[in-house]
């Protein structure tokens, strides 16, 4: 049996490096990276960190707007799978690397499995959205997260090829071990500093948005970690906001993986809108408030271990002075990564 993954953005080299080396003890794997994040601080570090593997084809697509970036993917995936001819295509989350990875499987005839599958956050104008819903409707096997995500399925009429197997990004923040002496080195306490992550479109795209986060940062007291996406310091930047970042918010690079989970364990509270983010620190205990209007980890906010707080610096401001209690880190039974290959393995094979 030959599975190829489809990757090319940070969370996805992420999520493979929990999947994949399961997958290997038991499949012949290839991996292509799509080459959507090139930058070796948001690519290289992760193969790295987590002994994921040189992928197989490196389609170096490089960034642009959505349709030509999309474009370009199809073009360069349809020779590699008509060359690999793989029993299946697997694909992560919600990218367009994930866009183009299942169409261009599907329209061959290969059987798309997805991960992360069944995710809705009902805003159409999330490009995340989109690529969520078209995704699921030609993939055959369905690898849902939580219940909401299997039962947002069903709501568009798909039950067949669904499998509730649980995060394999709350599998792997559960397993990795802090970076000993990182706080000191950052000069950092245990418990009294606040990390930031914001890039999604909506937010950098939008001068009120982005202001209402910067505006927030303003009052909460520091110090502020914040590792800043390429997309968000270019905008800064563009936007004039750069100037009116304060003293107490440290603008970093991107973080390594394991970085990135020592500062979310031991933060006082994190302020994001990133998806996983959100629900790494969730899951470590760590109270968490999501920039955005709605998000598609309802569960997370239903049970109490995510506000959702959206941009208006007042409204986050408020928030975060009156939300406190660190939850208790969440417990995994189960290894998500180990249902989803035995599944599909006996699907398969
Ligand atoms: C993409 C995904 C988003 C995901 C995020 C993870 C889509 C539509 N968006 O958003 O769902 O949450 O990845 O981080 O697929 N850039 C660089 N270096 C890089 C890559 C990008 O500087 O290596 C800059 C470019 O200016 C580019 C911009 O970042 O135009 C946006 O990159 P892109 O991959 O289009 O979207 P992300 O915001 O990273
Ligand atoms: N992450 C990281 N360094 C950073 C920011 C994020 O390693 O500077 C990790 C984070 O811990 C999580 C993943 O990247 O595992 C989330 O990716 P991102 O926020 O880019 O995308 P999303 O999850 O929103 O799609």
């Amino acid at each position: 049996m030959k599975v190829l993954t489809i990757v090319g953005a940070r969370p996805q080299f992420i999520k493979a490096g929990v999947v994949s080396p399961v997958l290997r003890e038991h499949v012949d794997e290839i991996l292509v990276h799509t080459g959507q994040h090139y930058d070796s601080l948001l690519s290289d570090i992760f193969f790295e960190q987590l002994a994921i593997p040189t992928p197989d084809y490196q389609l170096a697509v490089g960034s642009d707007h959505h349709g030509a970036q999309t474009g370009r993917m199809f073009m360069a995936l349809e020779p590699v799978l008509l060359e690999e001819r793989p029993d299946v295509v697997m694909v992560y989350g919600d990218t367009n690397s994930t866009l183009a990875g299942a169409l261009t499987a599907a329209k061959l005839g290969i059987a798309v499995v997805h991960v992360e599958a069944g995710l809705r956050s009902y805003n159409r104008a999330m490009p995340e959205e989109i690529n969520r819903i078209v995704v699921d409707h030609v993939a055959s096997r369905l690898y849902c997260p939580t219940a909401t995500a299997v039962g947002n399925l069903a709501q568009e009429g798909i039950t067949e090829g669904v499998v509730l197997t649980g995060d394999v990004m709350d599998e792997l923040v559960l397993q990795v071990n802090s970076l000993p002496h990182l706080l000191d080195t950052m000069n950092l306490t245990a418990g009294q500093y606040t990390l930031v992550t914001v890039h999604r479109q909506e937010n950098t795209e939008d001068r009120v948005r982005l202001s209402g986060i910067v505006n927030a940062l303003r009052e909460i007291s520091g110090p502020i970690i914040w590792p800043l996406h390429p997309r968000t310091r270019q905008k800064l930047y563009d936007f004039e906001l750069w100037a009116l970042v304060p003293e107490a918010v440290r603008r970093v690079e991107p973080m390594g993986y394991i970085e990135m989970i020592t500062l979310e364990r031991h933060a006082r509270q994190v302020l994001t809108d990133s998806g996983g983010v959100q629900r790494e620190a969730a899951a470590l205990g760590v109270p968490v408030y999501v920039l955005r209007q709605e998000t598609e980890w309802a569960e997370l906010i239903e049970s109490g271990r995510a506000v959702l707080v959206g941009t208006d610096s007042r409204r986050i401001v408020e928030a975060v002075k009156q939300h406190k209690s660190h939850p208790i880190p969440l417990v995994m039974e189960t290894e998500p990564s180990q249902i989803l290959v035995k599944d599909l393995i006996q699907r398969y094979s």
